[in-house]
């Protein structure tokens, strides 16, 4: 028999910050789905990495004061070394700083020029510097980026461009004769309702002169390729497309996990990417929500961005894995607080699962000394618990196969609470009384021993750990793959005679009434002198909006903002060049000193201060939560 492969992929992340708890998920959840398809049979192979070139890296690298080769390698670390931490067994870990990547990516540039569907052209457009690319007028929010928030910059430039028009009729063609190709359901529907309106053609090339850290052009070394065409050909860099054995194998049956952030070019430049150079299309898109924290968007000004090294050292990987899975339905948001993480461990983990491993084990105990009793299957037919462990198998099979993860683990659970109750219901603590009792209540013991077993080998691809620990307690030999088999998991092998340990605490209750309130960071600069009310009165403070920023020459601190007062623009010169990027500040709310004498700073005329929080190290704009009109007094 033709063994089937299964090809997973993560996006490959961008190093200009840490990895945080959007990147632990998406890995996380290629990590399950790879653990499970490897338990229904599947020969897999699982790429993560990261994604290494462009803009964004080299304004990181530079706040870091640091070279972008420097910095890119210090970055990428932190990623590599997060994911054993999360317990992920990912095969590969691409860079796109890796040499074999480079050659492939100029490679399929060449191929595709060639086919004759590169050419060059000057454009004039909207570009925003945090998306790296332009937008079309119909695409911007209120005349923003929607991302960003901010207006992009007009740009004129001469430039390579992909004929994706070419290409639109038959990517909506093969979306609608392919269904699953991009799943779950809505965001096909997102894609073609996108696809509706003409596709532009796509620029793929940035000049030197603006940006030097990328791919150069095989075709013309003034220009590196844009970030996109880059980051996208990593997923068959790394099978060592064209000849590469990894590629022959696994191409055809690949998948490519993303968040809801990128499916436009996962969704459309991808397949036409492939379909222009002549490489078969992917075999599908997986496409998950967004986790909010706390109920806000994580973002480093907030001060919600979560440290998935924190959270598992303080909770665990497996607590950590379990509750990503179960809390998030696989295409929607999700919210991530402490509180919900806690409660999920106390009830799920701690009390449904934890208890009834403790319990049954400690029965065994009781009344077996530690070894398995021996039961009679046909005598006591109605205590059997082997359909419901076959229609948890079913349950689960089918939802992960449709990578619907938080059903798989809700079908796991149902089964957990079936079991309780089926202590509740039997009693074996009474059948434990009269001698007359004594085979029921093996066959009881004998069940849920058995039961915990099925249980131990399903919750694997979500927690190797406690899998691997409710197996080697219940007396079985953890399989070298580490799992077992799906049509592997018949009944009753749980052997009789075997005696088995007291068991650990699987899960710990977390006493919430004791949980140490996160530690704030002390900072404690000396309060000035009071003032009085009138004394305060003489500040003249106002609402301001920068509609232009740039950077002073000679200093990285300063930056020359132009700021509107509603009756006049100021200029301004601010000290936060080292924390904001001029782009990142155009559309802005501020708060202005508006009565400051004029200065001059570096040969620039100042007219205003705007006001600014933190240390030194770490300078946040004071701004508004709602619009405001510039120029309103502040009080
Ligand atoms: N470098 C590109 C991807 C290139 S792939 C060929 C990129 N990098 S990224 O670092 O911004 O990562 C984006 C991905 O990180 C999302 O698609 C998702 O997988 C994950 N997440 C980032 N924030 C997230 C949340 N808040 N919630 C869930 N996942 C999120 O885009």
């Amino acid at each position: 028999m033709k063994t089937r492969t299964q090809f997973f992929t993560t996006p490959i992340y961008y190093v200009n910050a840490k990895p945080h708890l959007g990147h632990a998920y998406t890995t996380i959840a290629a990590d399950v789905a790879t653990r499970f398809k490897q338990m229904d049979g599947y020969d897999t192979y699982f790429l993560t990495g990261t994604d290494e070139h462009g803009d964004k890296i080299v304004q990181a690298a530079r706040k870091n004061n640091q070279s972008p080769g420097e910095y890119v390698d210090k970055i990428s670390r932190l990623f590599q070394d997060l994911w054993p931490r999360l317990n992920i067994n990912n095969d590969q870990f691409i860079r796109t700083t890796d040499p074999e990547h480079i050659q492939v990516v100029q490679n399929l540039l060449t191929r595709i020029h060639d086919r004759g569907d590169i050419y060059f052209s000057s454009y004039e457009g909207q570009y925003c510097f945090g998306c790296e690319r332009f937008y079309q007028d119909r695409e911007l929010k209120e005349g923003k980026c929607p991302d960003h928030g901010v207006a992009p910059s007009p740009i004129k430039e001469s430039n390579y461009f992909f004929k994706m028009s070419k290409y639109q009729n038959w990517l909506i063609d093969h979306i609608k004769t392919n269904p699953g190709f991009i799943h779950p359901r809505q965001y096909e529907t997102e894609i073609l309702s996108f696809l509706k309106e003409p596709l532009e053609d796509l620029c793929i090339s940035r000049p030197k002169s603006r940006l030097t850290w990328g791919i150069t052009l095989p075709f013309d070394e003034n220009y590196v390729t844009y970030v996109w065409f880059d980051a996208l050909t990593n997923y068959i860099s790394a099978l060592g497309y064209p000849d590469g054995e990894l590629f022959q194998k696994f191409w055809s049956s690949a998948r490519h996990f993303v968040a809801k952030d990128i499916i436009k070019p996962h969704g459309i430049y991808w397949p036409i990417m492939l379909k222009a150079a002549g490489i078969d299309i992917y075999d599908g898109l997986n496409v998950h929500g967004f986790w909010n924290v706390s109920g806000s968007k994580m973002s480093k000004t907030v001060g919600n961005v979560t440290d998935p090294v924190a959270v598992t050292n303080q909770y665990g990987v497996d607590a950590f894995r379990y509750f990503l899975m179960r809390e998030m339905v696989f295409g929607l948001d999700a919210n991530f607080t402490e509180d919900v993480l806690v409660s999920r461990i106390n009830s799920d983990l701690a009390n449904d699962l934890g208890n009834l491993f403790s319990r049954v084990l400690s029965m065994n105990f009781q009344y077996f000394k530690g070894c398995v009793p021996d039961m009679d299957q046909n005598l006591h037919s109605d205590l059997c618990l082997e359909k419901d462990a076959q229609n948890a198998i079913n349950h689960f099979h089918a939802a992960m196969a449709a990578y619907e993860f938080s059903k798989g683990v809700e079908a796991v659970w149902q089964f957990i609470s079936r079991m309780n109750k089926y202590i509740d219901v039997n009693e074996p603590w009474n059948l434990a009384k009269e001698a007359s009792g004594r085979p029921r209540l093996a066959a009881v013991i004998g069940n849920l021993l058995e039961g915990l077993r099925t249980v131990a080998c399903l919750i694997y691809p979500v927690m190797p750990g406690t899998s691997h620990k409710m197996l080697t307690a219940l007396g079985q030999t953890i399989p070298e793959t580490g799992f077992v088999h799906l049509d592997r998991m018949t009944w009753g092998l749980v052997q009789p005679g075997t005696c088995l340990e007291k068991p650990d605490i699987l899960f710990p209750r977390i006493d919430v009434a004791k949980k140490p309130a996160p530690a704030a960071p002390v900072f404690k600069p000396a309060l000035k002198p009071r003032i009085t009310i009138d004394d305060f009165a003489r500040i003249d403070l106002r609402t301001g909006i920068i509609r232009a920023a740039d950077k002073i020459e000679k200093s990285d601190k300063l930056l020359r903002l132009q700021v509107d007062l509603g009756s006049e623009t100021r200029q301004v010169v601010a000290g936060i060049g080292k924390h904001y990027t001029p782009e990142e500040l155009v559309g802005k709310q501020v708060i202005v000193v508006a009565n400051l004498k004029e200065a001059t700073i570096m040969g620039e005329t100042s007219q205003g201060m705007i006001l600014a929080a933190g240390r030194k190290k770490e300078l946040i704009l004071a701004g508004f939560d709602k619009e405001t009109l510039p120029g309103c007094p502040v009080k």
